[in-house]
């Protein structure tokens, strides 16, 4: 992956149009890399792999665990050792929260882990005692050691796990660290979102006894002998949503292709709450927002198949046009709203009261220089730059490098004008 610059500037005023296909999941592939660790000498395709920072920092932690990963084209292979590393290097681990994947296969498979407790967005505290204290229920000794998860165990026992909240990396962390534990483990209240079915097939294809994925009681059947599997990773439904809303904000007409519609339904559902139509094909789906307006809409994110957390900054640049008031509850973390005040900066009148904001709708943005405090929180400041008469200049797009594939390409391709520039320091 080539070395993005972290500022672009964006004339906005253009109505988006055309299609794009949708990358594979950063969140799906993530998990499913890291279910590679449970293989011993065996191997993991994976197809549909985006080529993102995420997945380099997590091929970077595989390789430096012991396994053999190439990536080209989409294709990634992942050849897993007899003998593994069970030590996680602190630079990467920090650089992301999704090491945390790591945690369960190396715990089930080694016996041992240690993991420093891992970086990420900067949106809010993102603890993981709910995988700790279910690895422990599994007969894991955890300690926490200078900053550092150390887990050992003589082997880990099926059990039945109930999680406080079906919280995405803990039911994935264990789900994995189950598929390799000989007898029945059950987990109560999972997760229920796309990316945990897509898990449980690779999962499934090496060997591993499944049943419930998508809904809030799994069941796994583990075994030690897990084989070689291929897997494809299923669409982005946040990428995809990003770029519906691209078009809805700079009132045009795109479409995306290669996703699975019913991924995007809660999405839909506001959409056309607002007065958005929205049209749904077997493997697309397209907005048309020639000279329309919208209205204001009232929302709360939520766990799958609730409104994804993911979306938050997104919708509410959207929202931010409507004609009308809207509310937006944040329900998953507990202060997702670092990116308000950059979004003031371009005129969103926004009245934040504790994990809510009352949106007013406004007829125009002002371009002006913001910075992206978090992946999403970056997407939707260049969504906002899209849809403004003038220039904006969006700074720290190493945020969304880390889950936008061919951006740049992307949205030029449907009439953006946007362009890099050199960073800060050089210019
Ligand atoms: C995953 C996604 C992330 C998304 C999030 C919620 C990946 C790689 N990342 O993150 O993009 O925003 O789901 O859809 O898939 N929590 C605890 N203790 C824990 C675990 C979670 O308190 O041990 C809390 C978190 O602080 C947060 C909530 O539970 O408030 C949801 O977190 P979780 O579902 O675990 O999110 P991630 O798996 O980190």
């Amino acid at each position: 992956m080539s070395c993005l610059s972290e500022r672009m500037i964006i004339r906005g005023g253009r109505a988006l149009s055309g299609g794009v296909v949708a990358q594979g999941a950063k969140n799906a592939a993530l998990p499913v890399m890291a279910s590679a660790l449970l293989l011993r000498g065996r191997r993991l395709t994976l197809d549909r792999v985006p080529d993102l920072q995420d997945i380099h920092t997590m091929a970077g932690l595989l390789r430096c665990l012991g396994a053999g990963v190439e990536f080209e084209n989409g294709r990634m292979t992942i050849d897993v050792p007899e003998d593994l590393r069970w030590e996680t290097p602190a630079d990467l681990v920090r650089k992301m929260r999704a090491s945390s994947l790591v945690l369960g296969p190396l715990v089930a498979r080694c016996g041992r882990a240690v993991l420093p407790l891992p970086g990420g967005c900067a949106i809010g505290s993102r603890p993981i005692d709910f995988h700790l204290k279910a690895l422990a229920k599994m007969g894991a000794e955890i300690d926490l050691e200078h900053g550092s998860v150390h887990a050992r165990t003589n082997g880990l026992k099926a059990t039945r796990i109930e999680f406080d909240f079906p919280s995405v990396g803990a039911t994935e962390n264990i789900l994995m660290a189950a598929a390799m534990t000989p007898g029945e483990s059950v987990i109560e209240n999972a997760a229920k979102e796309p990316e945990i079915i897509n898990l449980a097939q690779a999962l499934r294809g090496m060997g591993a006894r499944i049943e419930g994925d998508g809904t809030g009681t799994i069941r796994v059947d583990g075994t030690k002998d897990l084989e070689s599997s291929s897997i494809r990773i299923i669409p982005d439904r946040i990428e995809a949503s990003t770029y519906l809303l691209a078009g809805v904000m700079t009132r045009g007409d795109v479409t995306v292709n290669g996703i699975n519609p019913e991924y995007l339904e809660a999405l839909i559902v506001k959409l056309e709450e607002a007065g958005i139509p929205v049209c749904v094909f077997a493997d697309s789906v397209s907005v048309s927002c020639r000279d329309r307006r919208w209205k204001g809409v009232t929302l709360k994110t939520l766990p799958y198949p609730g409104f994804p957390t993911d979306l938050q900054p997104q919708i509410m640049a959207a929202l931010s046009m409507a004609d009308g008031t809207s509310v937006i509850q944040e329900s998953v973390f507990d202060s997702r709203y670092v990116h308000v005040s950059e979004f003031k900066r371009m005129g969103c009148k926004l009245d934040m009261q504790g994990n809510t904001v009352v949106i007013t709708g406004v007829s125009q943005f002002s371009g002006a220089e913001v910075r992206a405090s978090d992946l999403r929180a970056g997407a939707a400041l260049i969504l906002m730059g899209l849809a403004t008469d003038g220039e904006t200049i969006v700074n720290s797009l190493n945020h969304v490098w880390r889950g936008y594939e061919s951006l740049m390409m992307k949205m030029t391709s449907l009439g953006a004008e946007m362009e890099l520039l050199p960073d800060a320091e050089e210019a």
